[in-house]
């Protein structure tokens, strides 16, 4: 029996790489996918995305019943927590979702292969061997690669993983109990969402943040009053500052933090670092085939393709923010450009959510980058103060911002704090990508009362006609 040939296979069922197996079995390639955990769905399903958004909505549901449902006339007796039965609705989410990947491989008849996948050289054919390390280890041929394999949490040399004490997200998402003190290092995507859902369930959170203010690259008046909105929630910080050291004293353990104003010693029961992520390359045969790296990632053609020609890269492992949407589209575009298809993925429309409340959404560029680009703008904003569905929803912390060119008003960048912020981005993603103005956005008829009037309103305050302001 002569051997079988995949058109391609995917090396990681992330959102980049079981997003690219789908749409390449759609476009009628033979697919196969390798993929090292027994669930398929990557970080983003299983340890990542998905999971703290259960937990964000765990928690935030016991936050309003604890806190708010008072103020809206409804008297319950002050609820109380069961983490093990929080954490098996997480669970479930999580089993449901990667089930239903890979019932959608089996539907779309993509192989799968268990086990960890290793780029082995190519024949004089240029057909490419994938070796699977596992329980049934196998050699998979394919004339393409697609690596996807993501990435993960980088460590402080001063305060190791140890998996159970100083903890990544992995951890900090099933903790068995709420902590008394979480210590959150990195006031980013991770630190922010994580340590939002503990202290709604009762913790102390204490972040410590290198740099003068949160979620670095966002527009700055967000970081500002999303800071200023945790706060108000009690969650404390400690700007411009590191951890150097943890020590274990009586059970606790002691954190040594340095900082501009001298040093200090926090005790706490857990320290979540959530300090950035890199790419998951060792092992995969990269360097020995000469594979071309920048700084760590992967350097891709616009076709996605490395320096070694039929592999290809795409998602965490290559430029650009490590995000699950991003690899998605990376991954269809990927292989549509293989069919001869002209597809392409718009970076400067890629929208960025921290999923804390209120939350933080954006896309485009910011307010700093614009003036460091000696872009000229116009800028409008509008406060959820003044809308009536976020009185409505006792939600009015935030705002959104527009920010458009100052001739002719195309949108340069959206930038919302708010409640939902994250369903809302995605009118603001839409008209950047049409090439749309504020105008636009002005001229669309809005439903009332709704949230996105706060964006309609923001884009009329461009041109100073907000009827609301
Ligand atoms: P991040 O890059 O978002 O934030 C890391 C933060 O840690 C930065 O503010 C940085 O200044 C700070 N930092 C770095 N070294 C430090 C040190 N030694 N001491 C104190 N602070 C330090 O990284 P994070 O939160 O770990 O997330 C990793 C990736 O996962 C991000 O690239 C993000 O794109 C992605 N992610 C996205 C989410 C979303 O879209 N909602 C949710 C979670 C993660």
């Amino acid at each position: 029996m002569s051997e079988e040939i995949f058109d391609l296979v995917v090396i990681g069922a992330g959102p980049g790489g079981y997003v690219a197996a789908i749409r390449a079995a759609q476009l009628g390639m033979k697919v196969a996918v390798v993929e090292k955990r027994s669930a398929m769905g990557g970080v983003c399903l299983n340890e990542g995305c998905i999971p703290s958004k259960a937990l964000l909505d765990s928690s935030e549901l016991f936050h309003l019943a604890r806190d708010r449902f008072a103020h809206h006339g409804i008297e319950v007796a002050p609820p109380t927590i069961d983490v093990g039965r929080m954490m098996s609705r997480k669970e479930d989410v999580v089993k449901k979702l990667t089930d239903g990947i890979a019932f959608l491989f089996k539907k779309n008849g993509i192989s799968s292969f268990a086990g960890e996948g290793r780029l082995a050289g190519a024949d004089g054919n240029g057909v490419h061997r994938v070796e699977v390390k596992g329980d049934s280890p196998a050699t998979v041929s394919a004339h393409k690669v697609l690596v996807a394999t993501g990435s993960e949490a980088v460590e402080i040399p001063a305060l190791p993983f140890d998996g159970e004490s100083v903890v990544s997200a992995r951890e900090a998402l099933s903790f068995p109990a709420v902590p008394e003190h979480l210590l959150v290092v990195g006031g980013g995507y991770i630190g922010l969402e994580l340590g939002s859902v503990w202290l709604r369930l009762g913790a102390r959170v204490t972040v410590v943040e290198m740099l003068p203010r949160l979620v670095a690259g966002s527009d700055g008046q967000v970081a500002d009053g999303l800071m200023r909105s945790l706060k108000k929630q009690g969650m404390e910080f400690v700007m411009q500052a590191k951890v150097a050291g943890v020590e274990k004293r009586d059970g606790k353990l002691v954190a040594r933090v340095e900082t501009e104003g001298g040093n200090q010693e926090i005790e706490c029961d857990k320290i979540l670092v959530a300090v950035g992520r890199k790419p998951l390359t060792a092992g995969l045969g990269i360097e020995e085939l000469g594979i071309r790296l920048d700084r760590g990632r992967v350097v891709v053609d616009g076709e996605y393709q490395t320096n070694v020609p039929g592999i290809y890269a795409i998602g965490d492992l290559i430029a650009g923010p490590m995000l699950a949407h991003k690899a998605s589209e990376e991954g269809v575009v990927c292989v549509e450009r293989m069919k001869g298809e002209p597809s392409l993925v718009d970076y400067g429309c890629i929208p960025g959510v921290c999923y804390t409340w209120p939350e933080a959404a954006s896309v485009g560029k910011t307010e700093e980058a614009l003036k460091e680009e000696g872009v000229e703008y116009k800028a409008g904003r509008f406060n959820f103060m003044g809308n009536g569905r976020a009185k409505c929803m006792d939600e009015t912390d935030g705002f959104v911002k527009v920010l458009a060119e100052k001739e002719g008003g195309r949108v340069l960048g959206i930038h919302i704090l708010g409640p939902r912020a994250s369903d809302m981005i995605a009118e603001a993603v839409a008209v950047m990508s049409f090439g749309g103005s504020a105008e636009d956005i002005a001229l669309t008829v809005h439903a009332h009362p709704t949230l996105s009037e706060a964006l309609r309103e923001a884009a009329l305050d461009v041109d100073k006609k907000a009827i609301h302001a």
